[in-house]
C-alpha cells in the first residue's frame, strides 16, 4: 500500500516522523501504524466521501448542528461547499467525541492529533503488544464473555451519561486490549438529548454486541433482554455509572405432572406412544368423552380401538 499523501504530509509538518506499517483498510478508512518519537500510534485516514458507504446519512445527521448559517444553508443545498463542510464535521466529531469522553473516563483511545484529515491516536495493543483483535475475532469462553459484556455496558452507560450515543457499537468496532475492551469508530456518535432516534440506537447498540456475546453465553442471552432499563434510567434521570440492569424473573418451575408425561413420552417406544397419548386423552375426557364437547366427541371416544394387548372394555 503506497503512503498516502496525507500521511506524508503529517511527516512534513513534524506531526508523525514515519509510517510503520499499513494495519487495516475499513469502510470509512484506512488505518496505518505510525510513529513519533519512537512511540506507535494508530493513524486514521478517512476515505474520499464518495468512497464510503451509507453512514453520513439522515438518522446521524438529526440534531447535529453547524454553527456558521452560511454553512448549514450550503449543507441543506448540497452544494460543493456544503459537502465539504459535512465532510469536516464528519471527521471533526470523531476527534471530539474520543477527546471528550476519554476524559471521562470511557475507555477509549486517546487522541494524539488531528491534522490533515488524519486522526492520530493510542494504539490499542494485546498483551503481546500487538494492534488488539475487534471482539469479532475473540472465543470468549462463557465466563469471558460474561465478563465482557458487564464491561462494555459500563461504557455504553458512561457515553449516555456524557450525552454521547455511539450509534455503530458493533464487535468490529470493539478492540479486546490486555486491560479489557476499549470502544472505537465514532465518527456518527449522536447527541442523546437532541436525537430523536437516539432510545432506538442505544438499543441496537447495546443488541449489536449482545447478540455476538450471547453465542458463547446464554447469560448474556437473558440479561440483554432487559437493557431497555439502561434509556429509561436515562430519561428518569437517575442513570449511575455502576447501572445495571436487572436480570428478566426466573422462569416458574415447570409443571411436575408434565416433566412425568414428557420422561414417559421419551422412554416409550415408538408403538407405545399413541398408547399413552389414549390414555391421557380417556382419563382427560372420561370414557365418554365427558367435558370435552359432548355427545360428538364421546362417539369418537367409542371409535377409537383399545390398545393392543388390553381387554376390550365391555359394551
Ligand atoms: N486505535 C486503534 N488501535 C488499534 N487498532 C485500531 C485502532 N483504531 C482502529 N483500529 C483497527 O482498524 C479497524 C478500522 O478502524 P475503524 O475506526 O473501525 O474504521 P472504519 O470506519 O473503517 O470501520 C478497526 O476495526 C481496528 O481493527
Ligand atoms: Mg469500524
Amino acid at each position: 500500500m503506497a503512503t498516502p499523501a496525507s500521511l506524508l504530509k503529517l511527516i512534513e509538518d513534524g506531526v508523525i516522523d514515519r509510517v510503520l506499517s499499513p494495519l487495516k483498510s475499513g469502510k470509512e478508512a484506512d488505518m496505518y501504524v505510525v510513529a513519533k518519537d519512537d512511540v506507535a500510534y494508530a493513524a486514521k485516514v478517512y476515505k474520499k466521501r464518495e468512497q464510503r458507504s451509507f453512514r453520513n446519512n439522515a438518522a446521524y445527521r438529526d440534531g447535529r448542528s453547524v454553527r456558521n448559517t452560511r454553512s448549514a444553508r450550503a449543507m441543506e443545498k448540497g452544494t460543493r461547499f456544503g459537502k465539504q463542510v459535512a465532510e469536516d464535521a464528519w471527521q471533526k466529531a470523531e476527534a471530539e467525541a474520543l477527546r471528550s469522553l476519554h476524559s471521562a473516563g470511557v475507555r477509549v483511545p486517546q487522541v494524539y492529533a488531528h491534522h490533515e484529515g488524519v486522526l492520530v491516536m493510542e494504539l490499542i495493543v494485546d498483551a503481546l503488544g500487538r494492534p488488539a483483535p475487534q471482539l469479532a475475532q475473540v472465543k470468549p469462553t462463557a465466563a469471558e464473555a460474561d465478563a465482557l459484556y458487564d464491561q462494555l455496558l459500563g461504557q455504553v452507560v458512561l457515553m449516555l451519561m456524557n450525552d454521547v450515543v455511539h450509534g455503530d457499537f458493533s464487535p468490529y468496532n470493539v478492540l479486546v486490549s490486555a486491560e479489557g475492551p476499549v470502544v472505537i469508530d465514532l465518527p456518527q456518535v449522536v447527541s442523546a438529548s437532541h436525537n430523536l432516534k437516539a432510545c432506538v440506537l442505544v438499543e441496537r447498540d447495546v443488541q449489536s454486541v449482545a447478540r455476538y456475546l450471547g453465542i458463547y453465553s446464554p447469560t448474556v442471552r437473558r440479561l440483554s433482554r432487559e437493557a431497555w432499563q439502561i434509556w429509561h434510567q436515562h430519561e428518569k434521570g437517575t442513570l449511575v455509572p455502576e447501572f445495571r440492569p436487572a436480570p428478566p424473573p426466573e422462569p416458574p418451575p415447570p409443571d411436575p405432572a408434565v416433566v412425568a408425561a414428557q420422561r414417559a413420552l421419551a422412554d416409550a417406544g415408538p408403538g407405545e406412544v399413541m398408547d399413552l397419548v389414549r390414555e391421557a386423552r380417556r382419563e382427560r375426557d372420561g370414557p365418554r368423552g365427558r367435558g370435552r364437547g359432548g355427545r360428538g366427541r364421546g362417539e369418537e371416544a367409542r371409535r377409537d380401538e383399545p390398545p393392543a394387548g388390553r381387554p376390550r372394555p365391555a359394551a
